[in-house]
């Protein structure tokens, strides 16, 4: 019998069929390549002074200033989920030039950590280090003349980290963006005994505007001025890359890129550079977006939701600081 030789024009065209891979659900999960675990997230919790204080954030749908009973509450229900971490952020009633109620040992954030702490001894206390909750003026540092001056700010950080790592907080997490003050942080914790506690840089820090609800739930918006000249240009992502080295060269353990939406391209290029764990912060306005469009029945909040962590995850991050951590935990 003679065979008939059949052109591959003539082959059921085309060859290439990646839907083979897409028939079913169970073939689907076989081979995706990005998964989200509860364990990847960190979930941010505002503590505020007084009893029974549960003030829902206006902008931010779900997410609450805390009292501290409430505040272990929420902690214990997190741990509950399998979320591994909680990153503090503390609202005083007394604010004052030089952020004096950040570095005090009886300081609502301080109690809160050894609250946490005694509640839930094996969840993480990650404490947002800067002076911003906590000045009269809601600079991130010291004023001197409508500037923050950086080397003044450096001292303070460094007491507030020491502060913190005395109450029992886990991880310290410098958010201020000013210069050197990891290199500050570490030698601080290093001469009062606290060698073996991690620094979290927000290392690549941009002035954003996806930060204006968190102003509703931290109470830290400047009086005067804004934070462009200690946060990052939005533009810049070589000098990203020149602020994670400097932090690195400065003892920083684990390195973060915040906002994340807007920035997975940073996140790719600090993935692609830096051997340490690399953190994102899914921050206050990216949250707000999506419950707001989902309120109005204009996107199926869960679907994106977990679309919007994927694509922080895919695009480099170990680990996900989301004001969505709960709900999510909840889904998967
Ligand atoms: C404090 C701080 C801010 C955020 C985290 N730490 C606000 C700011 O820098 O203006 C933003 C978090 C968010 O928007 O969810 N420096
Ligand atoms: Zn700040």
């Amino acid at each position: 019998r003679r065979r008939r030789f059949i052109p591959a024009t003539a082959m059921a065209y085309p060859i290439h069929r990646p839907r083979r891979l897409r028939r079913n659900a169970v073939l689907r999960d076989m081979v995706r390549e990005t998964r989200l675990d509860p364990g990847d997230f960190i979930y941010p919790l505002f503590v505020v002074e007084g009893r029974d204080v549960r003030r829902p954030i206006v902008s931010m749908p779900g997410i609450f200033n805390l009292s501290l009973e409430h505040v272990v509450a929420e902690a214990r229900h997190a741990r509950k989920l399998g979320v591994p971490a909680v990153l503090l952020f503390g609202i005083p009633n007394h604010k004052d030039a030089r952020g004096t109620q950040a570095y005090a040992d009886d300081g609502i954030v301080q109690r809160a950590i050894q609250e946490i702490k005694a509640a839930e001894p094996d969840l993480q206390v990650i404490v947002d280090v800067c002076l911003c909750e906590f000045t009269d003026h809601g600079h991130c540092g010291v004023l001197e003349g409508g500037h923050v001056v950086n080397d003044a700010t450096l001292a303070l950080l460094a007491k507030m980290s020491v502060s913190c790592a005395k109450a029992g907080a886990d991880i310290i997490a410098p958010s201020d963006m000013m210069d050197g003050r990891v290199a500050a942080i570490r030698a601080a914790l290093d001469e009062t005994g606290f060698g073996e506690l991690p620094i979290m840089a927000y290392s690549a820090k941009f002035a954003s505007g996806y930060y204006g609800p968190f102003r509703e739930a931290a109470q830290n918006t400047p009086t005067s001025g804004d934070r462009r000249g200690y946060q990052m240009d939005p533009g810049n992502v070589r000098e990203a890359l020149k602020e994670v080295a400097l932090d690195v060269e400065e003892g920083a353990d684990m390195i973060m890129v915040k906002p994340a939406l807007a920035y997975l391209d940073v996140i790719r290029a600090v993935r692609e550079r830096w051997e340490l764990p690399v953190v994102s912060y899914n921050v206050s306005g990216e949250y707000s977006m999506l419950k707001a469009a989902g309120q109005n029945g204009w996107i199926d909040y869960e679907r994106v939701m977990l679309e919007t962590l994927t694509s922080m995850k895919r695009a480099g991050s170990d680990l996900i600081i989301t004001y969505h951590a709960l709900e999510a935990a909840k889904l998967l």
